[in-house]
């Protein structure tokens, strides 16, 4: 069984005859009727069941306020249809000038296909328009456990450790090549970065999850490897931006540095908020990370999540696209004829079986995939409605609605590969770098946290926001002297933020030296 011995594995034949609809990080499947059809999926019931709440017009008439740009077409179109506190980033944003965003990939191959695309497309607006920093977590280590746990132990050719590392490089260079803004964007594979401060945050998340716990969330049990059960926790704290102080301009404790003023985690970082963009089968994680993180040492607030749909397999809505079935996916590297074939054989259409029956009784754009794949891909609402429209009505035909369909996500793929071509190894090496990241927020906000003396210029050592020196720091407590010098660096600092503010330049945002 796929669900219970090796999470992810596709169900066998007799597992296809009736099955409950099962989405995780593992498994996406719609419901399996007694026929074995696979029904599409229902989002509605998915909702309820995750108790994750819908994106209202509510939700885009506030995002188009408080950012002053259109929502994103992924928004408008309600393909990013559910949150949890999505309303607590606009707040944080509007009052605090910042947050952070978090997102990521299980490099299961060297090729990301179209649906991995989607959340980065609109984690990749998110910063431009809230201009934010942003982590990109690489779970090499995740993928090569899960395949191992997949194939019951068994180390197959080409999945090594080694292997996963190779293929966390190549996906890096595919996001890379969808645009993001070096400045203010960190990514990072596992294998590579885990350590100093994340680790530390790892730990103590780890001793904050039964096996019992981990077992009703992702569907293991006493046969999974022990490093699979135990890796969730490592994607639960990448979304604290603790683990990872350089990019906030503090510093780690890790080797070959072990720098001693570093040697506690640093509790301002533990005040900033996090949105998750991602597909709803990584739900399950952030379930997990959200009931814990009011239970760490520095707790931090509840992560936001911003959910979407997924793009469909192309034989239609009841799975997602996946990489370990080829037929199912078109490859961020498939050439223009191998997108056409693929559309032309695989694609499911939502069109009649005759051409007089199609033209006397139209067509259903909601299953048809060509027409699904434009409503992800295609900016243009107007053009998007009138394919609908007449498809509906018998005018449209199924091939033309392919060939639209191809013509679109040709030009998205062969303009991908084309930025992808420049993406170097040193360009990708620059953005695993740890380093202080450049970003400005809201310039605006309502409530500007004061900068802490340790983000000013020139004033050493490590405040919380209250003005008490951490513990841990290099001289211990701070002296008379230099509690004095710090308030009246931090009372400098007010009075500047708040003539930027009336100036109209903005104060600067909460987290950044
Ligand atoms: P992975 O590699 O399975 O998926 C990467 C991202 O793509 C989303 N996704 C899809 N979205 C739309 N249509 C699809 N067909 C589709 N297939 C996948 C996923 O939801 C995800 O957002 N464990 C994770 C890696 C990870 C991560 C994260 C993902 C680590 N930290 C934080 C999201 C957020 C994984 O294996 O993703």
């Amino acid at each position: 069984m796929s669900a219970t011995e090796a999470p992810g594995a596709p169900p066998s034949a007799e597992e296809k005859i009736k099955a409950a609809q099962l989405i995780d990080p593992y498994n996406v499947s719609g419901e399996v009727d007694e026929s074995g059809n696979v029904q599409a999926i229902d989002y509605d019931r998915l909702r309820d069941q995750f108790g994750v709440q819908p994106l209202t017009e509510d939700h885009l008439k506030r995002f188009e306020q408080v950012t002053g740009k259109p929502a994103h077409r992924l928004m408008r179109r309600k393909l990013f249809f559910s949150h949890r506190d999505f309303d607590k980033i606009l707040d944080a944003y509007e009052q605090h000038g910042t947050f952070m965003l978090y997102t990521g990939r299980g490099p299961s191959s060297g090729s990301m296909h179209l649906g991995h695309t989607v959340p980065f497309l609109f984690t990749k607006e998110l910063q431009e328009l809230f201009d934010v920093p942003l982590v990109i977590m690489l779970t090499d280590d995740e993928k090569y456990l899960y395949t191992r746990n997949k194939n019951h132990g068994v180390q197959k050719k080409g999945q090594a450790v080694e292997d996963f590392m190779e293929f966390a490089h190549e996906n890096a260079k595919d996001i890379i090549a969808l645009g993001f803004d070096m400045k203010k964007t960190f990514i990072y594979t596992d294998y590579e970065y885990l350590g100093g401060h994340f680790y530390r945050n790892t730990s103590e998340f780890e001793s904050l999850v039964t096996f019992n716990q981990a077992e009703g969330a992702f569907g293991f049990n006493g046969s999974t490897n022990i490093g699979l059960v135990a890796y969730g926790a490592k994607q639960c704290v990448a979304a604290f931006p603790s683990s990872y102080p350089e990019l906030f301009g503090y510093k780690d404790y890790r080797y070959p540095d072990f720098d001693l003023e570093a040697k506690r985690r640093h509790k301002d970082l533990s005040k900033i908020m996090t949105l998750i963009p991602c597909a709803i089968d990584q739900e399950p994680y952030f379930r997990m990370l959200r009931d814990r993180c009011e239970r760490m040492t520095d707790p931090h607030p509840k992560t936001s999540l911003i959910l979407s749909k997924f793009l469909t397999a192309l034989q239609g809505p009841g799975g997602k696209m996946s990489a370990s079935d080829p037929n199912s996916a078109i490859f961020m590297s498939d050439t223009p004829g191998q997108i056409k074939n693929k559309i032309n054989r695989y694609a499911f259409s939502g069109g009649r079986e005759t051409l007089e029956e199609h033209r006397e009784l139209g067509g259903n754009p909601d299953v048809d995939v060509a027409y699904t794949y434009l409503s992800y891909f295609l900016e243009d609402d107007a053009e998007l409605e009138d394919l609908a429209t007449k498809y509906r009505s018998g005018e449209l035909l199924t091939g033309e609605m392919k060939k639209r369909c191809v013509d679109e996500l040709q030009k998205f793929v062969a303009d991908f590969q084309e930025r992808r071509s420049k993406v170097t190894h040193e360009v990708m090496r620059e953005f695993m770098q740890p380093r202080k990241l450049e970003y400005k927020g809201n310039p605006n906000p309502t409530k500007p946290v004061v900068k802490t003396p340790a983000m000013q210029k020139g004033v050493d050592g490590e405040k919380t926001e209250d003005g008490e020196r951490e513990e841990g720091g290099k001289e211990g407590k701070m002296t008379k002297g230099e509690r004095k010098a710090a308030k009246i660096a931090e009372k400098k600092a007010e009075k500047l933020a708040l003539r930027e503010k009336k100036e109209g330049e903005g104060a600067a945002p909460a987290a950044e030296p």
